[in-house]
């Protein structure tokens, strides 16, 4: 299983912590193909070389300047990395290849985000594959294939119109479709644009996804866009051992803490890695939580608040009040906690990570949607796949206390977890030997072989 192939990978992620695990666990599930992988990345948001012994590293100069970029406008910052990138990451690329003809083990491919699609045309230039990597879930990227007549028909979205059944692409609703803030209008629709022509033009697409989980959307996918798709997810699952790619210091005190709560009582909060909530909704979530009688574990990120001061002056005080009965961490080991026994549901803001992540454990989700794909993975939580609840009412206290019942405490929740733990099973399954991704993997593989 271990033997080298004599074929290197280069992994270049979208440096944001949603692309990075992602592409770090496609890594390690090929090294362990016998793959050696090499991981170019920009200096923002480096990720850290020794976590991944078994990997070589190589920093291409982006050229950001990190106090212009806005966090706020990740279209624009996506963007701005899709101009700043180009130059370096060929310079890298190239000197990379030349030394094939030395003692280095030759490129057998690029694997990119698919979101950074000035990639494809560098790797024609070179002459070396660019395979992609899609971090969202199938049914979101096909619904980008329709986004002309969805753009045409809906936007801009009016508030009337947010409950409507999005008529193209049911359960979905006005309000689920994908929209992201930029101050350059219409930045999105021409990212997405970029993106469906990346795929296109790209020899195969990886997914961390999983055939019995977006079968539909997969089918729809290969049919539409007529590109080899390798759905291996859940990705983490493939990964024996943990290793972390977070960006951020992970609090193991939440895990100690979790060792002492009731089997299926506590909520774990966490909104991902770049949602940012205002100071009157935190207070909003805080008094929710305390409202809802229940145990949490809530991953206050610094930067998701807008008082930098906050979480270590509030919090404290609202800690002390609850007696223990809830924990703050600045970042958490997510798998862990939701692979803890004491987890009962994850209120998530439906990262397509988190979500994948959730339904590898089998945990019920409350839904709140912030931006971007997250809004379809939400609706196919609640409407679909029937392992979650969506935050309808919006962010009020009573009403997230209990909805908070609804998932821990009530008979509703006790459902919603059976289906949980059946989807679990189905991801489990199909990471073993015979497995739907396992299978997707040796074809993937062999796909990337086959190009010798
Ligand atoms: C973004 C987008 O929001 C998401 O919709 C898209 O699909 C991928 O990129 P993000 O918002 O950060 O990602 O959410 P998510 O996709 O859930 O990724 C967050 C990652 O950080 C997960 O892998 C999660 O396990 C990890 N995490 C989060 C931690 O390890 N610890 C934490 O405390 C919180």
């Amino acid at each position: 299983m271990n033997q080298r192939n004599n074929h290197r990978l280069i992994l270049f992620p979208l440096p944001f912590q949603g692309h990075i695990n992602p592409m770090l666990q496609l890594g390690r599930i090929l090294y362990a193909r016998g793959f050696s992988i090499t991981i170019l990345h920009t200096n923002f948001n480096a990720p850290d070389p020794s976590s991944h012994p078994h990997f070589a590293f190589r920093s291409i100069a982006d050229g950001l300047d990190q106090s212009k970029a806005s966090k706020s406008d990740i279209p624009g910052l996506i963007s701005l990395l899709n101009t700043l990138c180009v130059s370096p990451f060929e310079e890298c690329l190239r000197e990379m290849m030349s030394l094939q003809g030395g003692e280095a083990v030759p490129v057998a491919c690029l694997i990119s985000d698919s979101l950074f699609s000035f990639t494809c045309g560098v790797a024609e230039r070179l002459k070396v594959r660019a395979l992609m990597l899609r971090t969202g879930c199938a049914t979101c990227l096909y619904l980008y294939t329709i986004c002309p007549v969805l753009k045409e028909k809906y936007f801009p979205i009016h508030d009337s119109r947010l409950q409507e059944t999005v008529k193209e692409f049911p359960p979905l609703l006005v309000r689920d479709i994908p929209a992201m803030d930029s101050q350059e209008p219409g930045l999105m629709f021409r990212l997405v644009d970029d993106l469906i022509k990346t795929i296109k033009s790209s020899p195969g697409v990886i997914f961390n996804t999983f055939e019995e989980l977006e079968h539909p959307a997969i089918a729809s996918l290969r049919e539409v866009l007529s590109v080899p798709f390798f759905p291996i997810g859940p990705s983490h699952k493939f990964c024996v051992t943990s290793s972390s790619s977070s960006l951020l210091a992970e609090d193991r005190s939440c895990i100690s803490w979790l060792d002492e709560q009731p089997p299926k009582s506590v909520i774990y909060v966490s909104f991902g890695s770049l949602a940012a909530m205002s100071e009157a909704e935190i207070l909003e979530i805080a008094l929710g939580l305390a409202c809802s009688e229940q145990p949490f574990l809530w991953v206050v990120r610094p930067g998701s608040v807008c008082d930098p001061e906050w979480p270590e002056k509030s919090p404290s005080r609202f800690l002390e009040a609850l007696e223990g009965r809830g924990k703050i961490v600045k970042w958490a080991p997510q798998n862990e906690v939701l692979a803890h026994p004491a987890v009962g549901a994850f209120w998530t803001h439906n990262g397509w990570n988190s979500t994948v992540e959730s339904i590898s454990e089998g945990v019920p989700m409350l839904c709140m949607p912030c931006f971007a794909d997250q809004g379809v993975n939400a609706r196919y939580v609640s409407d679909v796949w029937r392992i979650g609840v969506n935050l309808n009412g919006g962010l009020e206290r009573e009403n997230i206390a209990r909805a908070i019942k609804r998932l821990l405490v009530e008979r509703e929740g006790e459902e919603i977890r059976e289906r949980a733990l059946v989807l679990k099973e189905k991801a489990s399954a199909c990471v073993r030997q015979g497995g739907s991704s396992y299978q997707a993997l040796d074809a993937l593989v062999s796909h990337i072989l086959s190009s010798e």
